[in-house]
């Protein structure tokens, strides 16, 4: 099982280990201000839809707690100022505003004093904490029954540890197989343009002792050709009602190539990630992020033409079409997703 932690929550204080500079080394960093979290969230110190909705909400508190504030409408005030605020650092992950929302309704109808209005912040944002880690490791039982010993497990981005308050999502069920000797053949996507796979996934999974295989993103058609490559698991971002799945560019790419190959194609879905206000995948929300993460990020010259024009979407959406079931933590979902993710949620 993987130790690694991408959030500390402990004694009211924030740190986020950065994973900007991952895997050369491991550094947290303490998070004390709205900005500190924007900006932590926004370049990507702290990413993944689980991770960054937990990371928000004990932002949030950390951001507010030394508020010189005695009126508590005032204090309310503020904190929905704030909460609007980080809520602006990225748009797509749907748990950034599902956490801050849960965050600001813990203070409607509240009437005590600020310093208890505090105190129900600081234990809501160890809720939301928790709540994932179980989240997540349930999804690694759901997850795992669907896996053989032996299968090689083609991965995209990074679901795992890193994404997430422990575990991950995807990675999850990789974890707990493992410790029941599985062994697992997994392939990691590097993931152009932020390289997720290569500096996190890769990362994680050799450190956890998974045999772990880096490919450029471009490989996977070859690698599930050969045969080597027995289910595709990823994370989403943003989960319609309907079933399409917003996650890292290039995911529907592969979701396509695991269809025509015939193979199963997992989507790890936390209910925290499921958007029932959004219908389809076409109203998904997505970011686009500065071209110098295709043009110069990772190289030690420029290796595109001065001030060529990139386009850089951060997420694509994959058609429930592509999805063979969906992975949460109440349970697998197989098709009609939109029937039978409402019943999910009404469990
Ligand atoms: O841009 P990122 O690194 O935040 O994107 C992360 C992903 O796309 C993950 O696959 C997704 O958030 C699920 S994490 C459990």
């Amino acid at each position: 099982m993987t130790g690694v932690k991408a959030i500390l929550f402990e004694d009211g204080k924030l740190h986020i280990l950065d994973q900007t500079k991952l895997p050369l080394s491991e550094e947290y960093i303490e998070i004390t201000t709205k900005e500190d979290i924007f900006e932590a969230i926004r370049e990507m110190k702290v990413r993944g839809a689980p991770a960054i909705g937990v990371a928000a909400a004990c932002g949030l508190y950390v951001s507010v707690k030394n508020f010189d504030e005695n009126d508590i409408p005032r204090f309310k005030q503020k904190v929905r100022a704030v909460s609007k605020y980080i809520g602006t650092s990225r748009p797509t992950a749907v748990n950034l505003f599902w956490a801050l929302r849960r965050m600001e309704e813990r203070l409607t109808g509240f009437s005590g004093s600020v310093s208890e209005a505090k105190a129900v912040l600081k234990t809501e944002a160890q809720d939301i904490k928790e709540e994932d880690e179980q989240a997540c490791l349930d999804m690694g039982k759901h997850g795992l029954t669907l896996l053989r010993p032996g299968m090689g497990i083609l991965t995209h981005c990074n679901a795992g540890a890193l994404a997430a308050a422990r575990y991950g999502t995807c990675l999850s069920p990789i974890y707990l197989g493992t410790g029941q000797g599985y062994d697992f053949k997994v392939f990691a996507d590097e993931t152009r343009p932020a390289l997720q796979g290569a500096r996190l996934t890769a990362w994680e999974l050799s450190k956890a002792g998974v045999d772990v295989t880096l490919i450029c993103d471009n490989m996977a058609s070859v690698v599930m050709k050969k045969g080597w490559i027995d289910a595709v698991l990823v994370g989403c971002d943003r989960m319609a009602a309907n079933g399409d799945g917003a996650n890292k560019i290039g995911t529907s790419a592969v979701a396509i190539l695991a269809k025509e190959y015939g193979i199963p194609f997992y989507m790890f879905v936390p209910t925290s990630t499921i958007d029932m206000e959004t219908e389809t995948g076409e109203n998904i929300s997505i970011e686009l992020r500065d071209g110098k993460e295709v043009s110069h990020m990772w190289y030690e010259k420029p290796m595109a033409p001065e001030n060529i024009k990139v386009y850089n979407p951060s997420f694509d959406v994959t058609d429930n079409r592509y999805i063979t079931a969906i992975i949460t933590e109440k349970g697998v979902v197989y098709p009609p997703y939109k029937d039978n993710i409402r019943r999910l949620l009404e469990k």
